[in-house]
């Protein structure tokens, strides 16, 4: 049974996080980091983990505490070579444990996300809004929700 482990990365682990984020999102549907420095914020601001199968780099997930009780799941990405095998849904799960106290844990997806949506979705999210040209560049996100 392969091992699916977390690691906590760091601003040293800025090469490693912006290769794995290359390699694994090439999509209208995903928003990477688009330079250096946006993956720097992105390591200083948010809690940002590799996941690990069997002590290699497959994906990184992330999140961030908004307020209290309140987190924001801000990126999934999982290496292509390895998609399809639950990764992602464990790391959900990962983090939804860490996040147990949370009143509430929002996110958005592109609505054309499908896998994404569904898996959230068995989780007890619900889609809360629609919001055009989230990022600005034309594309639309869905706001998916747990509130408890
Ligand atoms: C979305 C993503 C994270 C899923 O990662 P993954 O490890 O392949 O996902 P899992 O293997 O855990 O599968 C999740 C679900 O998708 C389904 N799935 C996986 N590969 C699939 C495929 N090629 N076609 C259709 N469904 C698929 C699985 O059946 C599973 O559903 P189930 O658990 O209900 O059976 C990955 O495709 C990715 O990195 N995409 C680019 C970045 C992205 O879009 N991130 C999410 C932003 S919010």
């Amino acid at each position: 049974m392969p091992e699916i482990t977390f690691q906590k990365a760091t601003i040293e682990d800025i090469d490693a996080f912006i290769a794995i984020e290359q390699k694994s999102a090439h999509s209208y549907m995903y928003s990477n980091c688009a330079d250096r420095e946006d993956a720097e914020d992105e390591l200083k601001n948010c809690e940002v983990y590799f996941i690990k199968k069997d002590g290699v780099i497959v994906g990184s997930t992330e999140y961030q505490i908004k307020e209290p009780g309140h987190a924001y799941m801000s990126g999934l990405v999982i290496d292509p070579a390895f998609q399809g095998q639950g990764i992602a849904r464990k790391a959900i799960e990962f983090k939804l444990e860490q996040l147990k106290d949370m009143k509430r844990i929002d996110l958005v997806t592109h609505p054309h996300n499908s896998k994404v949506i569904c898996m959230y979705l068995s989780y007890g999210f619900i889609i809360e809004a629609w919001k055009d040209n989230y990022y600005g560049d034309g594309q639309p996100r869905l706001v998916l929700a747990l509130n408890r």
